[in-house]
């Protein structure tokens, strides 16, 4: 039997963006927490290097600033940028509150005593981390709080299928009125009504053979935010990050950041060093430059991937700074405190998203959008590393106040009609699937990837319009299936990144064309994809 439910704010997404909002929100409001798995299972748990923030007097807060639009490519928005640094050390403070345990650097209490890490683009080491596994501290200690808190109700293994607007409900207005979600054990289609939705969906880079995101990273919130109406912006800056493990059974596994931060060097097979050649800051060098020189490397000399290599460094070291990413290693048969070990690039961070104000409000009313899912503005053309646990962090306080704020503004309708399954039937050919989300993963790779030219993403948009033809008339006559509706979300997103790269007559930040090696001028807009159903009376200035 499908149900309905009715609450008061309906979060998507049990990230850090949707745990924090959550319990920011919870004391005053009733909540319902959406996740396709396991509450915690998201990009956010795989964290690995830690939160860029400034904790540390050597530091500044016009450092960070300058850092991350050197790396943003002159796309960041310098308001957001100040806006979420400025904002960093006392969300720091809130996650300490909560109870992660952040590694520490001696006994005392107090941020000084906190052990901060480097990484690329980083003028200053600044990043505050829980050993190697920042992320599975903050996801735990936030989670478990989430599950015990009174006026949270938690829906695992549920994904939503789409958002309810006035619009779907043959209504005037354009507010978000809650969501339809699949209950993935049953197969049945629920109604939620809710005041507002919070869009804490991650990011997309799933539409990638190659990526080091968990399964859940599938764009959705992207997709349904543009078939509700929202505009999504900047979609061609996909960042991979240079280092994932190569092994064949590896599935996904990052070698962090914050190896190369601690001194880990890149090397060819033979052992010969490279990156300075690319950049006088070698390893240290912003993520997009490091990833393209070791895919030029790659293309060049015909090798399947390079290593890195911290064995210089005592056996003691690396074991008490990396123990995870060591002892995974182990399991593979790579020592890294004697031998290099094998990585190559693979998609990592979604810069685009969802456009949003510093309040993370869409274009419809009582629509945000948090996190990864979003287009704020902070990272440009190229996001600084560790600053995306920071945007999670930041957006989920502003938006929460803001929804706490304008809640009396948004009604909870009763009038949401049930799914219609009337003309659909099961499935007979689940293969169609299957094939589909093979080959668009493996055309984006191969035709989106880190160097791009326009013969190659003409093809790539060929093979996209064909594949949402079918997947379209697919999903208008078989019941909705997990699958079925990440395969549909995919290609919705990957049309976007393929169309904002055929945008970009430049090569800017995490876009690189070799038709167009150069950046045009200094400044250059962002690129904005409008819907067809986007109404100009709601939406927020972008
Ligand atoms: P996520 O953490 O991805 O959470 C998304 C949630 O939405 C999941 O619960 C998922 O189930 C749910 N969801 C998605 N679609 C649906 C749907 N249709 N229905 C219901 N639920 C849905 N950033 C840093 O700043 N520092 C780091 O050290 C760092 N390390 C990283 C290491 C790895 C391996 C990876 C993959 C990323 C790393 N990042 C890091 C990036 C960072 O982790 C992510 O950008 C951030 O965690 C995104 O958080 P989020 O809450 O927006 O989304
Ligand atoms: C890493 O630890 O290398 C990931 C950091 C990030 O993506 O910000």
């Amino acid at each position: 039997m499908s149900k309905k439910f009715s609450v008061d704010v309906l979060i998507i997404g049990g990230g850090l963006a949707g745990l924090s909002a959550a319990l920011r929100l919870a004391d005053t409001v009733k909540i319902a927490i959406i996740s396709k798995g396991e509450l915690t299972e998201s990009a956010s748990l795989y964290a690995q290097g830690g939160i860029a923030a400034v904790l540390d007097e050597e530091d500044s807060i016009t450092k960070h600033i300058e850092d991350t639009l050197n790396a943003g490519g002159g796309l960041c928005k310098k308001d957001v940028v100040e806006a979420v640094v400025s904002r960093g050390p006392k969300n720091i403070q809130w996650l300490i509150e909560q109870g992660v345990l952040f590694t520490r650097e001696s006994g005392e209490d107090g941020y000084g005593c906190y052990h901060l890490t480097r990484e690329g683009g980083h003028s200053r080491r600044r990043v505050i981390h829980a050993a190697d596994a920042t992320g599975k501290a903050v996801e735990m200690t936030l989670g478990e709080k989430v599950k015990q808190h009174k006026n949270i109700t938690v829906f695992e293994d549920h994904i939503v299928v789409d958002l309810i607007t006035n619009a779907k409900m043959g209504q005037t207005g354009n507010q978000c009125r809650g969501a339809y979600i699949l209950e993935r054990s049953t197969g049945k289609v629920h109604s939620f009504a809710s005041r507002c939705v919070v869009l804490a969906t991650g990011g997309a880079n799933k539409v990638y053979l190659y990526t080091t995101n968990p399964d859940v990273s599938t764009g959705d919130g992207i997709a349904m935010a543009w078939r509700a109406g929202c505009r999504v912006a900047n979609m061609e800056f996909i960042q991979f990050h240079p280092t994932c493990l190569y092994h064949p059974k590896a599935k996904t596994f990052l070698m962090s950041e914050a190896i190369r931060g601690e001194g880990g060097k890149l090397r060819l097979p033979n052992g010969a060093r490279f990156m300075e050649e690319f950049d006088p800051r070698a390893e240290l060098a912003p993520r997009d430059v490091v990833a393209r020189a070791i895919d030029n490397e790659m293309k060049c000399l015909g090798i399947e991937n390079v290593l890195l290599d911290i064995s210089h460094k005592p056996a003691e070291f690396i074991r008490s700074h990396f123990p995870n990413i060591y002892a995974r290693c182990l399991e593979y048969g790579y020592d890294m405190t004697k031998d290099p070990v094998p990585v190559v690039p693979a998609a990592h961070y979604t810069c685009g998203g969802v456009i949003t104000d510093i309040n993370g409000r869409t274009d419809i009313d009582g629509l945000y959008a948090i996190g990864e899912t979003a287009c704020t503005g902070l990272h440009g053309a190229n996001r600084l590393a560790s600053n995306s646990l920071l945007e999670c962090l930041v957006f989920s306080e502003a938006a929460s106040n803001d929804i706490l704020k304008n809640l009396p503004n948004y009604s909870l309708t009763k009038n949401i009609h049930d799914w219609d399954e009337s003309r659909v039937t099961n499935s007979d050919e689940e293969v169609v699937v299957s094939h589909n989300w093979d080959e668009l993963r493996r055309f984006m790779w191969d035709y989106v990837g880190i160097v791009r030219t326009n013969k190659r993403l003409e093809r790539a948009k060929s093979r996209v319009d064909l594949l949402q033809r079918e997947i379209d008339d697919y999903y208008g006559n078989f019941r909705v299936t997990n699958d079925l509706l990440e395969l549909r979300n995919l290609a919705q997103v990957a049309d976007m990144i393929i169309r904002c790269a055929m945008q970009r007559h430049e090569s800017r930040g995490l876009h690189y064309t070799l038709d167009y090696p150069d950046m045009k001028d200094e400044h250059s807009p962002d690129t904005i994809l409008v819907p067809d159903n986007y109404s100009v009376d709601t939406a927020i200035s972008a």
